[in-house]
């Protein structure tokens, strides 16, 4: 089958859109209000960007009545929040979590989970002072982040229009009851994830496989699965090893410089190894 969306119907009984990227990992946000209440609220639209640093995003649509959502106002006015993982134990924790609730109403006593605080990022609440994030207790991984920007993407009302959070990681916690030899285990995790419709599945091990990128011997090779580990301190060796690297354009959104360099990469491409990094793999 094939449809153009808004264009031509797909003619089954539900939408497949959702159901066409899974698993999704859950963004399970906590926020504070610049008054000093708790928010919490899973988003599927989520995903780790980088690594080195950490940054996250979330996107949350508007409400069914057109409204941008309690997680959003909170971490555009506060700057900060935190991702707590989802996990089987806390699945039910989750679901109710997504309740639309006004804007008063503290979420973590609503779904009963108890709240750890931030250690690092803190909300300045008028009579209070600097206030921890709540963070969900029992979830055994807690990312806090400080805001980083908002990208709306235009859509159809009431709630096509999504607002897209991005992050930067800056404090992780990990629970010591989650690792098997130094590795964060997800049969003790237990992840949840959406599928499409009303489905979810839940990683316990079974089916995890591993593999690893065939590459060659030298700089790229090491430094491709260095990228796909997502380890910071590697990717700080391989710019130490390689001492040719410059750093990339912090914008590359309509920047003439840039595209223009790309273009003399193509010219002068085995130059150095930043430029063979840089063009071999687009
Ligand atoms: C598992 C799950 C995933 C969800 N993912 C999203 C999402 O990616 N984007 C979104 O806008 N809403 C999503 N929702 C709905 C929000 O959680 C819901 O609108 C919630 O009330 C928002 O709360 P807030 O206004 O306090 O931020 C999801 C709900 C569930 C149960």
């Amino acid at each position: 089958m094939f449809y153009e969306p808004g264009k031509t119907d797909h003619g089954l009984p539900h939408d497949p859109f959702k159901a066409c990227v899974t698993p999704r990992p859950i963004g399970w946000i906590s926020t504070l209000s610049s008054t000093g209440i708790a928010n919490l609220a899973p988003y599927s639209q989520f995903n780790n960007l980088t690594f080195d640093p950490p940054y996250v995003m979330f996107s949350a649509n508007q409400t069914p009545s057109n409204t941008q959502k309690d997680t959003v106002a909170n971490v555009e006015t506060t700057g900060v929040f935190v991702w707590n993982l989802a996990t089987w134990e806390l699945k039910d924790a989750v679901n109710v979590s997504a309740r639309q609730v006004p804007e008063g109403v503290d979420e973590f006593e609503l779904t009963g989970v108890e709240a750890g605080e931030s250690r690092v990022v803190k909300v300045d609440v008028e009579g209070r002072g600097q206030v921890p994030v709540p963070m969900v207790k029992k979830s055994p991984i807690q990312f806090e982040c400080t805001y980083h920007s908002t990208i709306r993407l235009p859509g159809h009302p009431p709630m096509g229009t999504a607002d897209i959070v991005i992050g930067k990681v800056v404090g992780i916690h990990i629970s010591d009851d989650v690792l098997t030899n130094g590795k964060v285990d997800v049969k003790k995790t237990e992840p949840i994830a959406r599928l499409g419709y009303f489905e979810y599945a839940v990683v316990r091990g079974e089916g995890v496989f591993e593999m690893t990128i065939p590459v060659g011997e030298g700089e790229e090779g090491e430094g491709l699965l260095v990228g796909l580990e997502g380890c910071a301190k590697g990717n700080r060796r391989h710019g130490r090893d390689y001492n040719n690297f410059r750093k990339a354009p912090d914008s590359i959104n309509f920047n003439r410089d840039y595209m223009k360099s790309r273009l003399n990469i193509q010219k002068n491409q085995f130059e150095t190894p930043y430029y063979r990094l840089c063009c071999t793999r687009g």
